[in-house]
């Protein structure tokens, strides 16, 4: 039988992922990519959905790829590609769009949240119809599982609900695809503001632990960030939210349980506990910054397994293309006849 098949993507909007991409998402991606047919995907058609500086796109979007093979990914195992490079999930996202109802779309929370930060007028259409462009990415590639962070999982919904709708209506196209979740780092949060997610657009630079963070600045932000009232070093979101973020993170990337960590980190300070901790991070993420350097050093290079991963992509994408175009009922085109 053939591996389940994954899709992710994430959005070059930044000069670094952050931990909570890491560990919400990406960490996920890697472990997956033994296990499962796995297309993994620079979305750089959403970033534009915000205003993007075009030459700092074309190197942000760089810099996220080369991220994705410093964190791990194989490029030969797993198929890494830019959005834009495969024509088809614009136009599945056409598709998508008009059997998606307006009502519908204006439920995300996420264009709620986002176009309320610059007033809803401003926003663009395309921010609006955001989630219908995710559900085309993902269903494009029939997929099995989406590895994505909590924030994600209304999204996801969409995409569900789109698949079995079409499936309904066309006859079966599309494979449903589930979220896959993992508890515990579904949703890091903050250095500064610990109830907050950890977000590109929203969180302070300070409350940000990039992926390729130097670890002087991971050290300085780690010892600034956010503790709670008393001393211990307990798990409990609701009244000890910064212990219980730093926890998860010393948890995930050591592979301590919380429970041996407040064992351990009983009856020692904030200071112990948050020095130890940086060192952890610095230590996981110093290899990472270093691979992602040299990746950057050779563009050509990059750009050539990019333009592999999507020659694999659009070989799936056009094989999905091809058959919702029958099923609407589009008109064949005629091969042109050479002049
Ligand atoms: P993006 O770039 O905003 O986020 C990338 C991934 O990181 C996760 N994430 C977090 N997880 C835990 N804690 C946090 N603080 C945190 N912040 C971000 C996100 O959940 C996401 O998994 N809409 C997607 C991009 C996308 C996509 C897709 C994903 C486009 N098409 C198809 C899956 C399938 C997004 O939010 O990217």
């Amino acid at each position: 039988m053939s591996r389940p098949r994954v899709f992710s993507g994430i959005q070059p909007t930044a000069d670094s992922f952050h931990l909570g991409n890491y560990l919400g998402a990406l960490r996920q991606w890697v472990a997956l990519q033994e296990s499962h047919d796995a297309f993994y995907c620079v979305v750089d058609l959403h970033a534009i959905t915000l205003p993007q500086d075009p030459a700092l796109l074309r190197q942000r979007t760089r810099i996220a790829a080369a991220q994705l093979l410093a964190i791990g990914l194989d490029p030969d195992v797993s198929t890494i590609f830019v959005q834009s490079h495969v024509p088809e999930h614009a136009e599945l996202a056409w598709v998508l769009g008009c059997q998606t109802g307006f009502g519908e779309a204006s439920r995300m929370t996420q264009f709620k949240d986002k176009s309320a930060k610059g007033g809803a007028q401003q926003a663009s259409v395309g921010l609006f119809t955001y989630p219908v462009l995710q559900a085309a990415d993902i269903l494009l590639y029939q997929t099995d599982q989406v590895p994505v962070g909590e924030d994600q999982r209304q999204h996801l919904e969409l995409s569900r609900d789109l698949a079995i709708r079409f499936n309904h209506r066309y006859g079966q196209t599309f494979t449903v695809p589930a979220a896959y979740i993992l508890g515990g780092v579904e949703k890091i949060t903050d250095l500064q503001e610990p109830t907050a997610k950890m977000s590109k657009s929203t969180s302070s630079p300070q409350g940000i632990i990039d992926l390729l963070d130097e670890p002087d600045a991971i050290r300085r932000k780690v010892a600034r960030a956010v503790t709670d009232t008393g001393s211990g070093i307990t798990e409990d979101e609701a009244a000890k939210p910064g212990i219980t973020n730093l926890l998860r993170i010393y948890s995930a990337l050591s592979g301590t349980s919380i429970g041996d960590l407040t064992g351990r980190y009983a009856g020692a300070g904030y200071g112990t506990f948050k020095r130890e901790l940086a060192e952890v991070v610095a230590a996981a993420l110093g290899p990472i910054r270093e691979r992602a350097e040299k990746i950057l050093a050779d563009e050509a290079e990059l750009d050539r397994l990019l333009a592999q991963g999507a020659g694999r992509a659009s070989a799936v994408a056009r094989q999905t293309m091809a058959e919702v175009r029958e099923r609407v009922g589009f008109l064949p085109a005629a091969a042109v006849a050479p002049r």
